[in-house]
C-alpha cells in the first residue's frame, strides 16, 4: 500500500441499547435509597433529560457491532473491505483481549489489525487521529473507527453528582484512503498530572479487584480545565489547518454537559444551531458521544457533504483533543 494524502469518513453509525432511563426514572432509583435529585437539577445544570443503559449481560462489543454494521452499511462496504479496527473504550469486555479484536470476530472477518485505544471521554479524536495518520502513511486503506461503552457498569449509584451523568451506546465510522479532504487536522493532548480528577481507581490483581472500582469525579474542577482545553485544541487544530473560525459548519464535542458546550461554541462565535446536541438524550456516553453525535447530525441531513466539521473530546487522563474535516 502507497501513502495517500488524506483519510476521509465514508458512513457513520450509532447505537443505543433499548433501555432508556429518564431523569424522573433516576428520582424513584435514587430516592429508594434515600438520595435526593429533581428532573430539573440534572436539566438546569447539564442538560441531560435521559440516557439508556445496557442490560445485564450486553458489552460493549455488542454496542460497538452495532453501530459498526449501521457505519459500514452506510459507506457501502462488507467487513471484508476492512483492514483495520481501532476500538476507543474504558469499558472493555474484558482485561484483555482487547474490545477491538472481540469486535473482529463478531463480524465475521479476521486477520487484519485490530486494537483498543483508551483515552476515556477523548478516545474516539484520539481513534480517529491514530487510524488517520495510519491511512496517510499507507498501512491501512479502510478503517473502522468506533468508540463504545457501557459507563452504567462503573457508576456508583449512592453518589447523585456523578451517577446521573452518564450513559452507554457505541457510534463508529469507516474512514477510507482519499485523493481529497477528509480529515484536514488533528491535535491530541494530555497531562497526566490531572488523573485524579475523574477516574476510576480500581484494578484486577491476584484474583481479586483491589482499590475502587466505581467512578470518582471532582466535578468542578474537570469542568474548568474542560472549558479552557476545549478553547485551546479548537483554535490549535484551526490554525494548523489555516482555517478559521468562520470555516465551522458544526461543533460536535464531546457531550458531557451543555453549559461546556455552550460555552465552546460562544467562544468560536458559533451560532447556537451550529452546535450538535445529543447530551440531552444520551447523556454523557465517554468516547462514544462524539461518533454518536456525528451519526445523528449526519442521519437528521444537518451534516452535508462538504461541509466542515470541528470534532472535539476531553476526559479523563487528562485527556483532549480535536478533529477538523471536510465531510
Ligand atoms: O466526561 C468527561 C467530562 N466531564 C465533564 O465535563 C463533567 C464536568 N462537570 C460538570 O458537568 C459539573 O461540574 C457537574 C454537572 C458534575 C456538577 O455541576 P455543578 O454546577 O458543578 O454542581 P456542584 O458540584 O457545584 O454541586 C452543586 C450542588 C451541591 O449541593 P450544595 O453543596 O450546594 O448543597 C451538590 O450536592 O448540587 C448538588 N448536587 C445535586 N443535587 C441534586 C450534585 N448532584 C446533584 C444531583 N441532584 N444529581
Amino acid at each position: 500500500m502507497t501513502a495517500v494524502p488524506y483519510s476521509r469518513i465514508t458512513g457513520t453509525g450509532g447505537y443505543l441499547p433499548p433501555r432508556r432511563i429518564s431523569n424522573d426514572d433516576f428520582v424513584a432509583l435514587l430516592g429508594a435509597r434515600g438520595i435526593e435529585t429533581s428532573d430539573s437539577w440534572i436539566v438546569e445544570r447539564t442538560g441531560i433529560r435521559a440516557r439508556h443503559f445496557v442490560d445485564d449481560g450486553v458489552n460493549s462489543s455488542d454496542l460497538a457491532l452495532q453501530a459498526a454494521r449501521r457505519a459500514l452499511e452506510a459507506a457501502g462496504r462488507p467487513a471484508e473491505d476492512v483492514d483495520l479496527i481501532i476500538v476507543a473504550t474504558s469499558t472493555p469486555d474484558m482485561v484483555f483481549p482487547s474490545t477491538a479484536t472481540i469486535l473482529q470476530a463478531k463480524l465475521g472477518v479476521h486477520g487484519c489489525p485490530a486494537f483498543d485505544v483508551q483515552a476515556v471521554c477523548a478516545g474516539f479524536v484520539y481513534a480517529l487521529t491514530v487510524a488517520d495518520a495510519m491511512i496517510r502513511a499507507g498501512s491501512a486503506r479502510c478503517a473502522l473507527v468506533v468508540g463504545a461503552e457501557v459507563f452504567s457498569r462503573l457508576l456508583d449509584f449512592d453518589d447523585r453528582t456523578t451517577c446521573v451523568l452518564f450513559g452507554d451506546g457505541a457510534g463508529a465510522v469507516v474512514l477510507e484512503a482519499s485523493e481529497e479532504p477528509g480529515i484536514v487536522a488533528t491535535e491530541l493532548h494530555a497531562d497526566g498530572r490531572h488523573s485524579g480528577i475523574l477516574c476510576v481507581p480500581g484494578t484486577v490483581a491476584g484474583g481479586q479487584v483491589l482499590g475502587q472500582p466505581l467512578l470518582r469525579m471532582d466535578g468542578q474542577a474537570v469542568f474548568k480545565l474542560a472549558v479552557g482545553v476545549l478553547d485551546q485544541a479548537a483554535r490549535a487544530v484551526l490554525a494548523k489547518a489555516g482555517r478559521s473560525e468562520a470555516d465551522i459548519d458544526w461543533l460536535i464535542p464531546h457531550q458531557a454537559n451543555i453549559r461546556i458546550m455552550n460555552g465552546t461554541a460562544r467562544k468560536l462565535k458559533l451560532a447556537p444551531e451550529r452546535l450538535v446536541v445529543t447530551v440531552d438524550e444520551h447523556g454523557n456516553t465517554s468516547a462514544a458521544s462524539v461518533p454518536l453525535a456525528l451519526d445523528v447530525a449526519v442521519r437528521s441531513g444537518r451534516v452535508q457533504r462538504g461541509d466542515t466539521v470541528l470534532l472535539e473530546g476531553v476526559g479523563g487522563g487528562f485527556t483532549w483533543g480535536a478533529v477538523l474535516l471536510d465531510f
